[in-house]
């Protein structure tokens, strides 16, 4: 068994026959630990002050309780951090179709706000933005790539097959999109709006979208942010590195460890790798002591 394959003691024994079948259902077999895994790490401090938002964001309400905290450059770390040249929020001045203040604004205004968003050509070819699901005061964030066909169509994140795998991959974690704080995720991608075609984003429209993920990331405040497929890989931690690389250790989005793990859709294609996924939800569990 490799170092990947890890899982949670705990979680193991409390596993009850749902989530057995699910776990099957993903293809995974569960399997009892080769040794002790280290203890769950202490919940981390919220993102604390981003420099290009922070004059910016410390005055909307919060939807949770949890005031927005904005986030403030990550300190120097060994693990792969975001391109410095483009720091998150800096990339673009918000003259071009997309609202300003994007950094002071609470839930309803930040998804009026994308709803209205022609800061690049996407929102020609949109039917629906898709702002985000889940509950607001999750402490998982679950960060994918961009809407497809049926999202675009629906206006939700996550709705079609890459979707419902998503949906059984949380169950088996003991969370869903309809559970709430410790039992809650809430789900956002990188792009709002769905590239036409389902081609890649692109490097202007990940720009131009991405003061919106930072500040779902301020308002929500999330423990762990799960960072599905290279293109969060690349919005969250500025790199490139292929995910079997990047995967299996925590990272770091300012404060907030990022667990990175590949994409539902990449699963569907690649049923071997479900294994790999269940041992980053269980590192995922871990880190946040759940
Ligand atoms: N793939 C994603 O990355 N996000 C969605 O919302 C749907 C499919």
């Amino acid at each position: 068994m490799s170092a990947d394959e890890r899982q949670k003691p705990s979680f193991v024994a409390a596993l009850d026959a749902r989530q057995r079948a699910m776990l099957a259902e993903m293809g995974v077999r569960v399997w009892a630990p080769r040794a002790p895994v280290s203890p769950p790490q202490a919940p981390v401090e919220p993102p604390v002050a981003k420099a290009a938002e922070t004059a910016e964001a410390a005055t909307a309400a919060p939807a949770t309780g949890r005031p927005p905290v904005p986030l403030q450059p990550a300190a120097p770390s060994r693990e792969p951090a975001r391109a410095p040249a483009r720091p998150p929020g800096a990339v673009a001045a918000d003259t071009s179709g997309r609202p300003g203040g994007v950094g002071q604004m609470d839930w309803a205004q930040l998804r009026e706000a994308v709803s209205n968003c022609q800061a690049c050509g996407l929102c020609r070819s949109r039917t629906r933005t898709v702002f985000g699901a889940g509950d607001l005061a999750a402490d998982w964030m679950i960060v994918g790539e961009a809407p497809g066909e049926n999202e675009d169509r629906q206006g939700e994140p996550f709705v079609g097959a890459a979707g419902q795998l998503l949906d059984r991959m949380l169950q088996a974690a003991g969370r869903s999109r309809q559970g709430q704080g410790a039992e809650g995720v809430y789900i956002a991608n990188v792009l709002k709006c769905r590239p036409p075609a389902n081609r890649n984003p692109q490097p202007e429209e990940m720009a131009q979208c991405e003061p919106y993920l930072v500040r779902q990331v301020e308002l929500l405040r999330p423990r762990l942010i799960l960072a599905m497929g290279r293109f969060a890989v690349q919005s969250l931690l500025g790199s490139t590195e292929p995910i079997g690389r990047l995967r299996g250790r925590v990272h770091r989005y300012h404060d907030v460890p990022v667990i990175v793990t590949y994409h539902p859709a990449y699963l569907l294609r690649n049923p071997i790798d479900k294994r790999k996924a269940w041992a980053d939800l269980c590192l995922a569990m871990e880190t946040t002591g759940q």
